[in-house]
């Protein structure tokens, strides 16, 4: 695996707004590389410091024991309860009565639960997994749609120190049978049905079918979300509201050791099998409450939004976990993003006055996709900050997001991290950093990145190499479950002692990290090796574009050739004329190298269901090979079958 190219330079940038900074938590540059400066120097006071946040019911002993590299345990001989970091903390305060999860449905229905009920609820739950048999160190299995029941599920199973296992909502019986195999798990909660797109996800019974799979599930508790009829089978089946009808509201948060589980995300990436990425207390907790707090410059006030499904870690982290631990009030929003209408995300952030949005590339890229008219319909004055994770935004999706969505006056926080990282490693601090549109900046205090060549030597400025990560972290990934081998080939063994993300970058000259995309998509062509985000972005900057995936297929002359699959915005129409637009434009902004030899329009892309392009299913179509591999991740299959359709 040799260096990476790059050819695209960005030349914008942003300055944090100055009354942003005047009351942001760090508010300038030099303040930031102070903290930074401190966290190098004393790594273990620092990490103290920001554990100390939270509540502990018994303080630790040692900040980081690394002697079982790379197996790190974190503040140990420490005890505390997440749950108990969530609620208990705030109901004891005025936050009693603060709103926590502000909720609404897709069709339309509302709720909002404050802190006590939330506390209450949770309390309840606990005692009715307790009722079910469930115990310290189960593994519980969730399957819900986005309802605040979802969170209070997970909550009860962290109250009682059983560990959770959400799957998103939009798997199937396979995926499903599979991870509750996998973690062993004999309780399963889920909902009759969730609401997407005006019609019924029917989970209830897509559960029923994965249970035909596995005999691993005794009791399964049930939701009743859209009250269509479900069949419930005697002795296994349990609706949620009837066991929480005498349900005890007392239920003290168990202390558990730092290092105990606090739950399994399954994650399949763009490539390969599920693995289960192990997260534990203490130190998930500690990170997730300091970048929600830092990164969003979080203020009591604050009507939080993070758009992510709770099934993905974003929304874990920054749904659940994060802003709850800060005592935040957070929106979550059931259904699709154009359901009734394209603006159903604007008309939520109207309705509410939501003032931070976090939400992802893909997305932004959906909205550019459908137009300027539908932002432009709503007062979008509440907002104040924007962010977005998930894959590397295109500049000219920043620009559009930091124009129509922010109005120019927000700033945006371009976060990169992983599931493995629990939390976010790499961001723009919006009262401190000044942004250039694609680059999620600089590190956090405490976190230090590295960028290497093939050989492990760190790449110049402007070189691209792989990222890896040289220090430990309290909110990094324990083990992967039940395979302690595959988590340390996978992220320890390619250069001993760093953490490998399998992320392609570079540091630009202000040591500002670029994400290149991942180290598996990369194409050579021409002796180049490009990064897939530079040549997708460059496409993005055309007018007429919305969306783009670029692959390599074999080329006898230049090794690899690039074709590229374009999504247009709405009502372009698709041409040979444009397609020979699209390959000069390339030409014109990158250099003639990188001039996609093939573009190939397309309605859609092939992508996982967190929202990410899957490049190695774009490789095959391009090579015209029939053999797709895994496609379980796949969002939508009938795309592989338009786009070889639409093949030229
Ligand atoms: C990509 C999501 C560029 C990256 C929290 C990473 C990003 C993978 C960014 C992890 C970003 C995430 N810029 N790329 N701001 N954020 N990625 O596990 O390739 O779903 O390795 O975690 O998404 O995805 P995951």
């Amino acid at each position: 695996m040799a260096d990476i190219d790059t050819v695209l330079i960005e030349k914008r940038r942003f300055k944090p707004p100055a009354i942003f900074s005047k009351k942001a938590r760090i508010g300038s540059l030099a303040e930031y590389r102070k903290l930074y400066a401190k966290a190098e120097k004393n790594p273990d006071k620092f990490w103290a410091e920001r554990a100390a946040e939270l509540r502990w019911t018994k303080k630790w002993k040692k900040v980081l024991d690394w002697s079982g590299a790379p197996f790190a345990k974190w503040f140990t001989g420490g005890q505390l309860n997440a749950s108990d970091c969530c609620l208990d903390r705030h109901v004891e305060t005025w936050r009693k009565n603060k709103a926590a999860i502000v909720w609404e449905g897709e069709p339309g229905d509302a709720r909002v639960l404050t802190y006590g009920d939330l506390h209450r609820e949770t309390c309840k739950f606990a005692n009715v997994l307790k009722g079910l048999g469930v115990k310290k160190g189960d593994r519980v299995t969730i399957y819900m749609p986005l309802v605040p029941e979802l969170a209070i599920a997970m909550l009860a199973c962290a109250r009682i120190g059983a560990a959770h296992s959400v799957i998103f909502g939009g798997f199937t019986s396979q995926s499903i049978a599979d991870r509750v195999e996998d973690a062993e798990s004999r309780v399963l909660i889920t909902a009759d049905g969730g609401w997407r797109r005006g019609g019924i996800v029917p989970l209830k019974a897509n559960v029923d079918d994965a249970l035909t799979k596995t005999q691993r599930v005794e009791k399964v508790v049930v939701f009743r979300r859209t009250a269509h009829d479900v069949p419930m089978k005697q002795g296994r089946d349990f609706w949620w509201h009837e066991l929480m009808q005498d349900a005890s509201p007392d239920c003290p948060a168990e202390p558990l050791d730092s290092e105990h589980m606090l739950y399994i995300l399954y994650t399949s990436g763009t490539t390969g099998k599920p693995k289960g990425v192990v997260h534990t207390t203490g130190g998930y907790m500690t990170w997730a409450h300091a970048t929600t707090e830092w990164v969003f410059d979080l203020r009591e006030e604050d009507t939080f939004w993070c758009t992510a499904d709770i099934g993905w870690v974003t929304g874990h982290t920054y749904v659940v976990y994060g802003p709850l631990s800060n005592g935040a009030t957070v929106v979550m929003y059931e259904g699709a993003p154009n359901f009734p209408g394209n603006d159903r995300f604007w008309s939520i952030v109207e309705k509410y006055r939501v003032s931070i949005l976090y939400t992802a590339p893909t997305a932004i890229r959906a909205f550019m996709k459908w137009g300027d008219e539908w932002p432009a319909k709503h007062d979008l004055s509440s907002l104040r900050l924007l962010g977005t994770v998930g894959e590397p935004i295109n500049p000219e999706a920043w620009m559009w997001y930091q124009r129509m969505i922010g109005g120019g006056r927000c700033p945006i926080v371009d976060t990169w991290w992983q599931t493995e990282t629990g939390a976010i490693l790499v961001t723009p601090l919006p009262g401190a950093t000044p942004t250039k549109p694609g680059s999620a900046t600089l590190p956090l205090p405490g976190i230090f990145p590295e960028i290497l060549d093939s050989t492990g030597k760190p790449c110049k400025p402007d070189q691209g190499g792989l990222l890896t990560i040289s220090r430990p972290w309290p909110s990094m990934l324990r083990t992967v479950y039940r395979d302690p081998e595959r988590y340390k080939t996978q992220y320890w063994s390619r250069f001993p002692g760093k953490y490998f993300t399998g992320d392609g970058a570079r540091f630009d000259r202000d040591g500002y990290l670029w994400i290149m995309g991942r180290v598996d998509d990369v194409i050579k062509v021409a002796g180049h090796r490009l990064g897939t985000a530079e040549v997708e972005s460059s496409l993005v900057s055309h007018p007429k574009v919305a969306e783009a995936a670029v692959v390599g297929k074999p080329d006898e002359l230049k090794g690899e050739a690039i074709c590229a699959f374009v999504t247009l915005r709405s009502g372009q129409p698709k041409s040979d004329e444009l397609r020979r637009e699209l390959q000069e434009h390339v030409a014109k902004t990158m250099g003639s190298f990188a001039k996609p030899e093939q573009v190939r329009f397309t309605d859609s892309l092939p992508k996982t269901r967190s929202g990410k392009i899957m490049r190695r299913l774009l490789r095959k179509i391009a090579t015209g090979d029939e053999t797709l591999g895994d496609t379980t991740t796949l969002e939508d299959l009938s795309v592989l079958a338009k786009l070889r359709e639409d093949e030229e």
